[in-house]
């Protein structure tokens, strides 16, 4: 229960549990988590091997029927699976011609009954039977079997969504990522797509591929510590992410960063730095808040290191037969690295011979595999469904690689270098500084908590920053926001402004300024609400504006890492308001490892 908790945040429509006692006994329920735990309160939870799943439906509507485990037809085999079976019709109606009946809507149940079947046509081991029914599976699976004829066994395998055994001390450990593990041991294993692990009481693990080709384990020790992974005080996962950005975006820079010594480098990519100062074109491929981190390296890259880039949401991207040479290097970001329209863009762009280079916050993750080299954020675990503190720390990561590129290929001036080195160092403080806004913020929100529509507006480095700010409000206070231009919004958006509707501006000082001035009188000159954020001491916009919220001055190109966090609380605080589930907001899991 401890292990499904931690890893709930990954999904939470339905859950359950299987124990080997010595029969398979399974409790499951639609609902969280927490639903489960009262639902077995009273029951034989007892047995030394068990699984479980929370789950993030994608085939059948989150009801008990559906949640995991699934049960063969003899009743002696369940499995748990996180991912999609895309040809599940044409083997449910094999399975079906062939005497299986379904209970449940889910992809799941047909690789279950499969296993069934080849086992008892072919009279084979457990781990055999799961090893041919994958060779007929098309699409992505994590999925685990246990099996009541084999009570001291344990058969689990990946092919596209992440897997992760620990290695205790006469104990396994396996789960989708290492967040339930760590607790009991810090040995970990990932698996490979394509793998299948054995594991047996008293007996090393094992691991083949689908293929038979025998692997060996690779242990690697694991570096994450439990109080990272916990509230630590905090109401929400989310609160205390947001407050942990003045350390985070600290980590990222760390040891990349020598503001005195005039050096920014990257040693994660040193091996393709060739590549990059030779690129004739970046492209950048994300989804979601990491896609808006992109828009922030396009301006930065460009602006800095001069290579043309391309910002391409991942899932259209790899559909759409892109033209990609060998000299491109694209840039994929994700928060977790377990993204699967971004992992299939990574795919698509190695196939076309690009360098792909990642940018990813989970260490091992699938996509900081997959890449040829890459960049780890160092923001530490993210457990809030919605991103805050990575966003930021992606945002310095591009900074510092525009950066680094535009020194080594002298785009920019020694004393220009120096001064946006220098600027970077003091952004942990002034992130503080905004932290301590946190009243303020929570009296706007108080103000607008009940409206159901809002626009976000900005302009250049600042455009990228409303598209997030609206995201963060959409997705967990349920209230439609939309990010704009701040120049578009007359070629449309403003048909909806009237004197219900908050519009908030980015209107700091620098760049644009003058001209997201003229935006703000238009939108006024319709009776709508500004909510602008500002540079400390700007009096020009505060008079218009309905409420302004002061950030610290800084470059014009650094202003989102510090410009977003305002946006962040202020989502929060309306979400709390609305009673909406914070962390876990309806519909979304934290890592979205379908397409
Ligand atoms: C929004 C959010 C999502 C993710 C998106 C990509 O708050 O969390 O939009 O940014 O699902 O996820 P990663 O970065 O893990 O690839």
């Amino acid at each position: 229960m401890k292990g499904l908790h931690r890893l709930e945040y990954r999904g939470y429509d339905s859950a359950g549990i299987c124990l080997v006692n010595p029969e398979l006994t399974i409790y499951k329920c639609k609902g969280k988590v927490s639903e489960l735990e009262h639902f077995v309160k009273g029951q034989d939870v007892s047995g030394t091997v068990g699984m479980a799943h929370t789950r993030w439906a994608t085939h059948g509507e989150p009801n008990q029927i559906n949640a995991h485990p699934h049960i063969s037809q003899n009743k002696s085999l369940a499995i748990i699976h996180n991912g999609i079976i895309e040809n599940y019709a044409s083997l449910r109606s094999e399975l079906m011609n062939r005497g299986y009946k379904f209970v449940s809507e889910t992809d799941t149940e047909v690789l279950i009954h499969l296993v069934e079947d080849i086992q008892i046509n072919e009279d084979i081991e457990l781990e055999e039977a799961v090893r041919i029914a994958l060779n007929q599976v098309i699409g992505a699976y994590a999925i685990v079997i246990l099996s009541k004829d084999n009570p001291n066994k344990i058969i689990a395998a990946r092919k596209g969504s992440p897997l992760v055994i620990g290695i205790g001390k006469g104990e396994f450990f396996v789960a989708s990522d290492a967040t339930p593990i760590i607790e009991y041991t810090n040995n970990v294993v990932f698996m490979d797509d394509e793998e299948i692990a054995t594991i047996e009481r008293d007996k090393p693990l094992k691991i083949k591929t689908i293929k038979n080709k025998k692997k060996t384990p690779y242990i690697q020790k694991l570096e994450l510590s439990l109080s990272a992974i916990e509230k630590g005080g905090f109401d929400h996962f989310m609160l205390k992410e947001i407050y942990e950005q003045p350390r985070s975006v600290k980590d990222s820079m760390r040891g990349r960063l020598n503001a005195d010594m005039g050096i920014v480098h990257l040693g994660g990519i040193r091996e393709y730095e060739q590549k990059l100062l030779n690129a004739k074109r970046i492209i950048i491929t994300a989804c979601g808040t990491s896609w808006h981190a992109a828009l922030v390296g396009e301006y930065l890259i460009e602006e800095l290191a001069r290579i043309p880039v391309e910002v391409e949401y991942s899932s259209e991207f790899r559909y759409r037969n892109p033209v990609l040479y060998e000299d491109d290097v694209v840039i994929a970001i994700s928060q977790s690295g377990e993204t699967a329209d971004t992992l299939a863009a990574i795919e698509l762009a190695k196939s076309k011979a690009a360098t792909v280079l990642g940018i990813c916050n989970v260490v091992g993750s699938s996509i900081a595999r997959a890449t040829h080299a890459g960049v780890y954020t160092h923001a530490g675990p993210e457990i809030g469904v919605a991103s805050t503190k990575s966003f930021t720390s992606q945002v310095m990561i591009l900074t510092l690689m525009a950066l680094q590129i535009a020194q080594e290929k002298g785009t920019i001036a020694r004393s220009r270098f120096h001064q946006i080195l220098t600027e970077l160092n003091t952004i942990p403080k002034k992130i503080e500084r905004i932290l301590l806004l946190n009243d303020q913020i929570q009296e706007i929100a108080r103000i607008y908590k009940d409206v159901t529509n809002s626009l976000y507006l900005g302009r250049g480095y600042n455009f990228p920053v409303a598209l997030e700010g609206a995201l963060k409000m959409k997705e967990i206070s349920y209230v439609h926001a939309e990010g704009y231009p701040a120049a578009e919004m007359k070629h449309g958006p403003i048909a909806l402004i009237d004197d219900q509707m908050p519009v908030v501006v980015i209107a700091t000082k620098k760049g644009s300024y003058e001209k997201v001035i003229s935006n703000i009188q238009e939108v006024k000159a319709r009776k709508g609400k500004i909510i602008a954020i500002i540079t400390e001491g700007d009096v020009t916009v505060k008079k218009l504006a309905d409420h302004s919220i002061e950030i610290p001055e800084t470059e014009e190109m650094l202003v989102p890492l510090l410009a977003t966090i305002p946006l962040q609380l202020l989502s929060y605080h309306i979400a709390v308001m609305r009673n909406c589930n914070v962390d876990q907001p309806r519909n979304l899991a934290k890592s979205v490892t379908v397409e």
